[in-house]
């Protein structure tokens, strides 16, 4: 029987549909996680304590560990875990995008740099320190524009100003996240990088696909019907299939795919986000993962299967062409946090449950937790997943059913 190490943070939300995959193919598992106590009942061999800043160690580690249970494959099952994924496998010559094409791909600022270098259309942009002084920075840049951390992630941080002054506060925000942020502080010298960057207008998409020997498959392209247009940029509604003409969504595809190519992401999961403007459509980044939070569930595909079995089955070299997505519109909406403070309730569930279209409702943070809205925070309050004839019909079950439910919380 193959074995597969599948690498989870602490936090993943997506531990249980990968375990489920895996019993699904039949696999042998083995549980990597930076989260000792959550693995203590497992078999011997089942599981591995694994940091994931180290790479060099725990990849040889991982490469020790080997030795006594052959890996067929090494799947990280989010953002965290994707840089020793890749260093793992190279060193185990398991199927895996290059190290080298991760980490450029998970550095917004190095993205742009290749990408632009080699001809494909780009915002204008620059990297700069936040200890440099903002207001000599504001006074040589065009605006709107957009500043990202290059130290965060999902949309923290990410910050549209449109005049000298918004972008002084915006540059001190930024700064207080990070300062607080002990992982952040910890990484040392990324940690106070910011890429600047020209703001796209235009209606925002994402592309789920596996690249398969350098070869891009699209699993989905996905609407974003929200305007996006900051000045922070809270993920809500996904919804596919895409509503863009066929033409457009034709050149999204063959961009993507071109960009992955030109960074070198040649095997595995790919979560790409563009902006479409009238008929121009500029990439803002391809991420070397798959699609975050619990968002993979409104994913099926038939002859039966999940998304994570798609990319389990694809590092191991089973078949998976054949897959298609299950007929119909899916979608999901990431519920937002709407102020700071304690959550006490949420209200409206199970009416919101009724909607017709409505297969799911999950709330991720449990009452009495702290909430906090981007951009400084980082989790959404939950999921809400639809599925229903056409993508219309999906974003207005999303809509009427989040209309349904209110959030209590209490300031702190
Ligand atoms: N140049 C831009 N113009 C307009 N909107 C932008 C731009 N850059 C980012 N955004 C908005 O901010 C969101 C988050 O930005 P981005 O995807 O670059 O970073 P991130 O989500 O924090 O990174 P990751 O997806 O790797 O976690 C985008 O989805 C988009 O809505
Ligand atoms: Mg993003």
């Amino acid at each position: 029987m193959p074995r597969v190490l599948l690498l989870f943070a602490r936090t993943s939300y997506r531990a249980e549909a990968f375990l489920e995959a895996a019993r699904r193919l039949g696999v042998d598992v083995t549980v990597g996680s930076n989260h000792r106590q959550a693995l203590a009942d497992f078999a011997p061999g089942a599981t591995l304590t694994l940091g994931f800043r180290d790479v060099a160690r725990s990849s040889a580690t991982i490469v020790r560990f080997a030795a006594d249970y052959p890996l067929a494959a090494i799947v990280a099952a989010g953002d965290d875990f994707t840089p020793l994924a890749a260093a793992a496998s190279e060193a185990l010559e398991l199927t895996h995008h290059p190290s080298q094409a991760v980490r450029c791909a998970r550095n917004k600022a190095l993205m742009r740099e290749r990408l632009s270098e080699a001809g494909f259309s780009s915002p204008w942009f620059r990297t700069t320190r936040l200890d440099e002084e903002p207001a000599a920075v504001a006074s040589k840049i065009k605006f709107p524009c957009v500043l990202k951390p290059l130290a965060l992630s999902a949309s923290r941080g990410v910050i549209r100003v449109d005049t000298p002054e918004q972008f002084v506060r915006a540059w001190q925000r930024i700064r207080g996240i990070l300062e607080q942020d002990d992982v952040v502080r910890r990484i040392g010298r990324l940690a106070s990088e910011l890429l600047i960057e020209a703001y796209l207008p235009g209606r925002e998409v994402a592309l789920e696909g596996i690249v398969s020997a350098g070869e891009l498959r699209t699993l989905a392209v996905l609407d974003k019907p929200d305007l996006m247009d900051g000045p922070f940029f809270e993920e809500t509604i996904l919804v596919t299939p895409s509503r863009f003409p066929e033409q457009v969504q034709e050149d999204i595809v063959s961009l993507v795919s071109r960009c992955a190519a030109h960074l070198g992401l040649s095997d595995g999961p790919i979560h790409a986000e563009l902006r479409v403007d009238a008929d121009r459509i500029s990439l803002l980044e391809i991420a070397p993962r798959s699609i975050g939070g619990r968002c993979s569930r409104i994913l099926r595909f038939e002859p039966g299967g999940s998304l994570e079995e798609l990319i389990l089955r694809h590092s191991l070299g089973m078949p998976h062409d054949d897959f298609l997505r299950e007929p119909g519109a899916a979608g999901v909406m990431m519920l937002p946090i709407p102020a700071a403070g304690v959550l006490r309730e949420v209200v409206g569930l199970e009416a919101a449950l009724e909607v017709p279209g409505i297969e799911g409702l999950e709330i991720t943070i449990p009452l009495g937790h702290t909430v906090v809205p981007l951009p400084e925070g980082k989790r959404y309050l939950g999921f809400l997943f639809a599925r229903a004839e056409t993508p219309d019909h999906v974003e207005n079950a999303l809509r009427a059913a989040h209309a349904r439910i209110e959030v209590r919380i209490e300031e702190a």
